[in-house]
């Protein structure tokens, strides 16, 4: 299966095979290169690569199902290479497991995926708590190659396997009332550090919100995976969010209930600290942190030599397709 980034608005195809990205022999092998071969499936066409990410230690059966192991990055946003898998999966944020940026790739492994149940309630017209199989099985997985850029100034370019979070709420049939989508996230006092800490200034359990129009937009996914395989529990496995056009703390990991609301939802980053983190947080180098210019990014990973700084986009690069959901709005205000 080789799965193109669907649409104009995320990237063009590039002839350049990206560093960080290369084939796996082994990994080519065991996704059934032969097979692929006598389909007549170009295996090694010049768009096409693997990516560097070493296969799941064990996938669930309904990743399996969905996607059989094939990895094929298809494009790759012009001029920008794809994070290294390392990078990607050993500089987080996931404050349940800790501050630093190494904690959630030390402590995350503790996290119990499986099983796994996500709740869907709220203003829908069929409310229902699913099994995560049950949830993803009537979608189609697709790669979506995205920025991610840190409200902190870094960024990193990553190839997600997700699904439109647009169709899954439609299957639940908002009513008229749903305004807002509101996300959470797992407890799991015994897997996370911050969780059982009395100096942890969040609220647990991490919450997020959309608008239903953000929810709704195409360019939304829930990821189940990234770099052709099963999300490392570090970046938010079983299910997360990505929002491409706004700082990364809206993309909440490890996703268990999804409320549609006609309430603007509470917002962890934004009940702590109200000046600094809107509930909007779209990606605005106009717009300043109180504390740090927005103006610029360190794209990840970059090395003593080379910081690898470069302009940050409005909205992240994704304005054609998103700043119409914005229109008329004082996005100063609404940071
Ligand atoms: N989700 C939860 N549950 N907890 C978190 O601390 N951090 C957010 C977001 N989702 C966070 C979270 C922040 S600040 C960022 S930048 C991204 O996850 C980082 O995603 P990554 O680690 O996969 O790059």
């Amino acid at each position: 299966m080789l799965i193109r980034t669907p649409q104009g608005w995320a990237c063009r195809p590039s002839e350049i095979t990206p560093e960080g990205v290369y084939l796996s022999r082994r990994q080519f092998l065991g996704a059934g290169a032969a097979g692929l071969l006598a389909a007549g499936v170009p295996a090694l066409a010049e768009e096409t690569a693997l990516y560097d990410a070493p296969p799941a230690a064990e996938a669930p059966a309904w990743f399996a199902e969905k996607h059989p192991g094939i990895r094929w990055a298809a494009v790759v946003p012009e001029g920008e290479p794809v994070t290294p898998f390392a990078a990607a999966t050993r500089y987080n944020n996931f404050y349940e497991f800790g501050q630093d940026k190494g904690d959630p790739a030390r402590h995350a492994g503790a996290l119990v995926t499986e099983p796994w149940t996500v709740r869907i309630d709220g203003e829908v017209g069929k409310p229902g708590v699913y099994e995560l199989a049950e949830l993803v099985r009537p979608h189609a997985l697709e790669e979506r190659i995205y920025r991610l850029r840190c409200v902190e100034a870094w960024s990193m370019v990553i190839p997600w396997l997700g699904f439109s979070l647009g169709e899954l709420l439609k299957r639940a049939e908002p009513t008229g009332n749903a305004r807002y989508v509101a996300f959470t996230t797992v407890m799991q006092p015994e897997a996370m550090p911050a969780l059982r800490s009395r100096l942890s200034l969040i609220d647990w359990p991490y919450r997020e919100g959309l608008r239903i129009d953000e929810a709704m937009h195409p360019l939304t996914i829930l990821a189940v995976g990234m770099y052709g395989r099963v999300l490392p529990n570090q970046n938010g496995a079983p299910l997360r969010l990505v929002v491409p056009w706004k700082y990364g703390f809206k993309s909440i990991k490890s996703i268990v209930a999804i409320h549609l609301t006609e309430q603007q939802p509470y917002t962890t980053w934004q009940a702590l600290a109200p000046r600094e983190y809107g509930f909007y947080a779209n990606v605005n180098p106009e717009v300043d942190h109180p504390r740090w210019s927005q103006k610029r990014e360190r794209r990840l990973p970059g090395t003593l030599l080379r910081s690898n700084l470069r302009d940050t986009l409005p909205f992240n690069g994704y304005a054609e397709a998103v700043a119409p959901l914005y229109a008329g709005m004082d996005l100063r205000r609404f940071y």
